[in-house]
């Protein structure tokens, strides 16, 4: 389906509704597994991000205006309240939508996210993957990132998959989001102020947002509790796609 500037996936029924917010350098189809279990018991909206998929010619200039976008998808939809879940970028995404739409959020899952923004060095390391993006394009990108996304267990079909879907990435939708994920800003001192249930789940092996992190995120929202996938890394909906359904589902019984 179509939207204004975003393409997504709308399956299930009844039930609160859920969108899940997809990693970089991905898209929705990284929540396949997921969309498709929980859409038995619930309505499951799933898009791609400005820039990304599908929706790869209107990238975002800010996670801000991609939340935003989030709403207006709402909106357009006509739903008042849902849950948000995002992974890594797509935790950043609810992150911002939290802030600035925070009367329409049902409950928050944040998996395999950073509430913090980047340091120096990671700010310097986005300008090297964005001017890596120039020179030799998408597929190197993709590349020097693997191995940070996945635990050393990840099968070699989840390998390939993550390889696919990044590959298939548009060079000016990552570019974007590199630069918007440098500027994000420091969404740790507005954790307290997040008074709805919320789940922060972390594959135990993530080695981008560590399980340490995520406790510390839990630990400060009013209605935090950490799942840790066990055997997973960092994209742990994709390693572990049983366990992670299961947390979401938990949070979705939440009230
Ligand atoms: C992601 O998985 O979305 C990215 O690894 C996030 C990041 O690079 O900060």
């Amino acid at each position: 389906m179509d939207h204004q500037r975003m393409f997504f996936v709308d399956s299930g029924g009844n039930g609160d509704p859920i969108v899940l917010l997809h990693a970089f350098p991905l898209d929705g189809r990284m929540w396949d597994a997921q969309a498709r279990e929980l859409s038995r018991q619930t309505r499951v909206i799933v898009p791609d991000l400005p820039g990304f998929g599908r929706s790869a010619a209107t990238p975002a200039s800010s996670l801000d205006q991609m939340a935003d976008e989030v709403a207006r998808l709402l909106d357009t939809l006509g739903i008042e309240r849902a849950t948000i879940a995002g992974l890594s970028m797509g935790g950043y995404t609810a992150f911002a939508f939290a802030r600035r739409h925070k009367s329409r959020l049902a409950r928050l899952g944040l998996c395999d996210t950073r509430s913090v923004p980047d340091s120096a060095e990671g700010k310097k390391n986005r300008d090297a993957n964005i001017a890596l993006v120039e020179r030799e394009g998408v597929g190197a990108v993709v590349e020097r990132m693997l191995p940070a996304l996945l635990s050393s267990a990840a099968s070699t079909e989840t390998r390939e998959r993550v390889r696919a879907i990044g590959n298939s990435q548009a060079a000016a939708g990552l570019k974007a989001a590199l630069a918007a994920m440098r500027d994000r800003s420091d969404a740790t001192p507005s954790l307290a102020e997040l008074d709805v249930p919320a789940s922060v789940i972390v594959g135990a092996d993530d080695a981008i947002s560590p399980p340490a992190e995520a406790q510390a995120i839990a630990a400060k929202l009013p209605r935090g509790e950490l799942e840790v996938i066990a055997g997973a890394g960092h994209l742990s909906n994709l390693e572990k796609p049983a366990a992670f359904t299961a947390a979401l589902a938990r949070l979705l019984e939440r009230t």
